[in-house]
């Protein structure tokens, strides 16, 4: 066979498949445009509407033929135990919907492998599916020997993306690499889990579309869904036994090597580790390149863990500071020209990895000494489920992290223990956010009765203020009733209203109910079942009851200002992008009459221009006065259409789209403005992080932002009138005040200090005494601690050269102090500090002591002091 590398095998592949007529395609993002998968992990996943023939190739095509980037963590335990499997990996692929089928599937894909890339015909091996004879046949002709094919059951030979959706029986190649790496069983054969037979191409023949409840919907035409592992055949075609010694995934292994300081293939256990980092590191770049950020949730989540479990094996490779960045920077070398993106986005990239390390890198050092020492007092070979928990939970250790780390030291860890713990935390969880809802929890059962007897509530609040209504239901405190009468508060549902039920973060409508009898205020607006909308009402006179007619009117005003707040949300939301990158996704909001909250994905903190910027452009478009047109249409066509829709957030067929006018489209089901200009004016009063990755934008419009920057202006004036300064002044006065006291603080100090120097010095000179061959002070020098009486004796010395010697007292508070202290000179000539201290310290109830040069007490007694200083004297005057 000849050294093929892994661009050569691409190329062949993808111009093979041209040249039989399919049609050469981009791999398409790791973000499946189909919420019912998390990531893109076959080939087949773009082609699903094809294949449903829901969309259709245009001739003269047969099919297509891609490469695929794919990231699957089904196996990631097993990842780098095994030379074969990885969660990032490249899936050659061609398709064929409703054209070509098994027949020429299977001469192609024996042509390919034996012409074109030349594998020795001998040691291929093809499964087919259970009963799939014809498949059988099919191969025979093409001349593949009997005891070179077998049948396999469901788990191998039946290929399903999901658990619904386009599946069917398939067939595998298999290379047989070599009796040396297998495992020795008499039962080895393709299938087995040894690395002798490696599995390198599926062909799907796609017949069924799975259902909900497990059965198989024929498809409407016959399919062909193949995947290569394109690492799996530069193993082959570069005769090295592990995907890891191919040249892309070999150069990574590389990095890890250089960064650590390690050999590959000195040991497993650092194998292991520069393998799991070689492969998760591509992982994390592409999945950060197609725009998904780390985050607890979805796919955020599953970047997260691989990034994580990247960083640890780093870090017992004696890693300690972020290195991830190095990997990439190799990948952009490797495949930045396959893929394009990676290199578009190698500076996100960057940003987003230093600070998720730099954040982890932190917990980790804690978390390891946490984990080290519940390790080294356990008992038995079980961490329990709370200890792995509290690694979860305050270090950030995914459980599967923990567990292999456990694992390596020979310790299980009671996985059972920590679900349990999880799951008690989900149930406070859910009690805190009850509990702030109690009210409602109670009508939960009640609310259902009424869904169900009269159907769901028919909303026309996006076009009217009022409405003529039947009231279908009443409840109060937690039961159903026929009537309210005045002074009565409970819950409203009527046939049809105006009124905004509380839903995706805009607030509920307020508003009345009135008929000639009876008037009802209503405080709140919500959901409490899917489609049924509830008045939270106070009866204000008469009486309501079941079947009454009313008329229903919102109070608009406040309405029209909710509006403005909503609209401004998706204004910001597009202004932000703009600014911060299209990483930026919305993660939650808030719209009430007053104000307006938005928060978004971000990994780094904004600067004040960004900030600025982000308004300017949302006040331009906002004077721009562009149209603001809210319609229904289908999911799918709003999808084809590019309209922005909520991660993660689970629509029905039918969905609403708010459309302004050329620059922003989104799903949305609120009230919004009919042009922008109706906003008026929006400030942003904060920005600030919420939790990882994630910031929120405050902000006000139209009135309520006039009276914010009223409220700025006139604090600003009053300040400046203190001043007495202009309006435009007051920062620099400010500044220059402050300046100035801080000044005076500094002298005024100074000032202090020389002032009690002076003092002292003062008290201290009058007691100047004459000992044979040097002068003595003996003296109380009033207010002082230990501190001040040594620095006293500096002072004094410095003054009074001729001084050879002090006895001081002071106090601090009611605690008296003393100190002798002399030069070498008086203490030469006799004089003592320490044997002074000892003689007169018990004068003020204190002890003490020292050496000859310098010695000092403290006591309890004060009034001692004079006796002290007396008993100086005599014994040394
Ligand atoms: N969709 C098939 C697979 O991923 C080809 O194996």
């Amino acid at each position: 066979m000849e050294y093929l590398s892994t661009a050569d095998i691409r190329e062949k592949y993808l111009s093979f498949f041209e040249a039989k007529g399919c049609k050469r395609m981009p791999s398409s993002s790791l973000i499946p445009d189909d919420p019912s998968l998390l990531l893109t992990s076959a080939g087949m996943v773009q082609f699903k509407p094809y294949f449903l023939q829901q969309k259709h190739l245009e001739a003269p095509y047969v099919g297509t033929t891609t490469v695929q980037k794919c990231v699957r963590t089904n196996d990631i335990d097993i990842i780098g135990t095994t030379g074969r499997h990885l969660s990032f990996f490249e899936m050659l692929g061609n398709f064929s919907f409703g054209d070509y089928f098994k027949e020429e599937m299977c001469a192609w894909a024996y042509e390919l492998s034996t012409e074109v890339l030349g594998l020795p015909a001998e040691r291929l091996y093809f499964t087919v599916y259970l009963d799939d004879d014809e498949t059988i046949e099919i191969w025979k002709k093409l001349g593949v020997p009997d005891d070179h094919i077998s049948r396999l059951g469901e788990e191998d030979n039946f290929w399903r993306a999901g658990p619904t959706g386009p599946c069917g029986p398939c067939s595998e190649i298999y290379f047989d690499q070599g009796e040396q790496y297998g495992c020795g069983s008499p039962d080895c054969a393709p299938g087995c889990d040894c690395d002798r037979f490696l599995e390198y191409w599926n062909l799907v023949f796609t017949q069924y579309d799975g259902q909900e409840d497990g059965t198989l919907a024929p498809l409407p035409k016959k399919n062909i869904d193949t995947g290569m592992g394109l690492e799996r055949m530069a193993a082959i075609m570069q005769g090295v036994q592990t995907n890891y010694e191919t040249d892309v995934l070999r150069s990574l292994v590389a990095v890890g090597e250089r960064l650590c300081g390690v050999v590959y293939g000195a040991a497993p256990e650092s194998d292991l580790s520069l393998r799991i980092m070689a492969d998760h590191s591509r992982s994390v770049a592409f999945m950060i390149a197609d725009g998904i950020l780390p985050s607890n949730e979805g796919r955020g989540y599953v970047l997260r863990r691989l990034l994580r479990r990247a960083v640890m094996k780093g870090h017992l490779l004696g890693l300690d500071k972020p290195f991830l960045n190095e990997y990439v920077d190799e990948i952009v070398r490797l495949m930045g020209q396959v893929y394009p993106e990676i290199i578009d986005n190698r500076e996100l990239a960057g940003r987003v990895i230093l600070s998720e390390e730099e954040r982890f890198g932190a917990t980790l050092r804690q978390g390891r000494a946490f984990l080290d020492e519940a390790l080294s007092g356990l008992e038995g070979t079980t961490l329990p489920g709370e200890q792995a928990f509290t690694l979860h939970d305050t270090y950030g250790f995914p459980v599967e992290v923990t567990r292999e780390m456990c694992e390596e030291r020979g310790i299980e860890v009671d996985v059972d223990g920590f679900t349990r713990c999880m799951d008690q935390q989900k149930a406070r969880a859910r009690a805190a956010s009850k509990d702030a809802d109690k009210a409602w929890s109670t009508y939960g059962g009640i609310m259902n009765d009424i869904l169900e007897e009269t159907g769901a509530t028919e909303f026309v609040g996006y076009t009217k203020n009022e409405a003529e209504v039947r009231v279908v239901g009443l409840a109060r405190c937690g039961k159903r009733v026929e009537a309210l009468v005045a002074g009565e508060s409970g819950e409203l549902v009527v046939d049809v209203t105006p009124f905004y039920a509380e839903k995706g973060g805009q607030v509920g409508d307020i508003g009345v109910f009135t008929n000639a009898e009876a008037t009802a205020r209503v405080t709140n607006t919500q959901e409490p079942e899917k489609g049924l909308i509830a008045h939270d009402i106070t009866v204000e006179n008469g009486r309501i009851a079941v079947g009454d007619e009313l008329h229903a009117v919102i109070d608009a005003p406040r309405r029209a200002r909710i509006c403005r707040n909503h609209t401004a949300t998706h204004i910001l939301h597009w202004a932000l992008r703009q600014v911060l990158g299209d990483h930026v996704k919305q993660a939650g909001s808030f719209v009430s009459e007053n104000r307006l909250r938005f928060d978004f994905t971000h990994f780094e903190a904004t600067t004040p221009e960004q900030v600025a910027e982000v308004e300017r452009l949302a006040n331009e478009k906002i004077m721009e006065n562009h149209a603001a047109r809210a319609y229904e249409t289908s999911l799918a066509s709003a999808r084809e259409a590019g309209v922005m829709a909520l991660f993660g957030e689970k629509y029905g067929e039918f969905v609403r789209v708010l459309d302004l006018e050329g620059f922003s489209q989104e799903l949305c089901g609120g009230t919004h403005v009919s042009a922008t200009s109706e906003i008026g004016f929006v400030k942003i009063t904060s920005e600030s992080s919420v939790g990882a990755n994630l910031r929120r934008v405050e902000a006000v419009t139209s009135f309520d932002a006039l009276a914010y920057m009223n409220r700025v202006e006139s604090e600003l004036k009053e300040t400046a009138e203190e001043l007495r300064v202009p309006l435009f002044d007051v920062s620099e006065r400010t500044a220059l005040n402050l300046k100035s006291l801080k000044e005076m603080q500094t002298k005024l100090k100074r000032n202090k200090q020389v002032g009690a120097e002076d003092r002292i010095a003062e008290v201290a000179s009058l007691a100047v005494a004459a000992k044979e061959g040097y002068a003595i002070i003996i003296a109380n020098v009033g207010e002082a601690d230990a501190g001040g009486l040594r620095n006293a004796w500096d002072v004094l010395r410095a003054r009074t050269p001729e001084l050879g010697a002090v006895v001081l007292a002071a106090r601090k508070d009611d605690a008296p102090i003393l100190l002798a202290a002399g030069t070498p000179e008086a203490v030469e000539a006799g004089f003592n500090a320490g044997a002074v201290i000892k003689a007169i310290g018990s004068c003020i109830k204190g002890g003490g002591g020292g050496k000859a040069e310098m010695a000092q007490a403290g006591g309890k007694d004060a009034s001692g002091i004079d006796a002290a200083l007396e008993a100086a004297r005599e014994m040394l005057l």
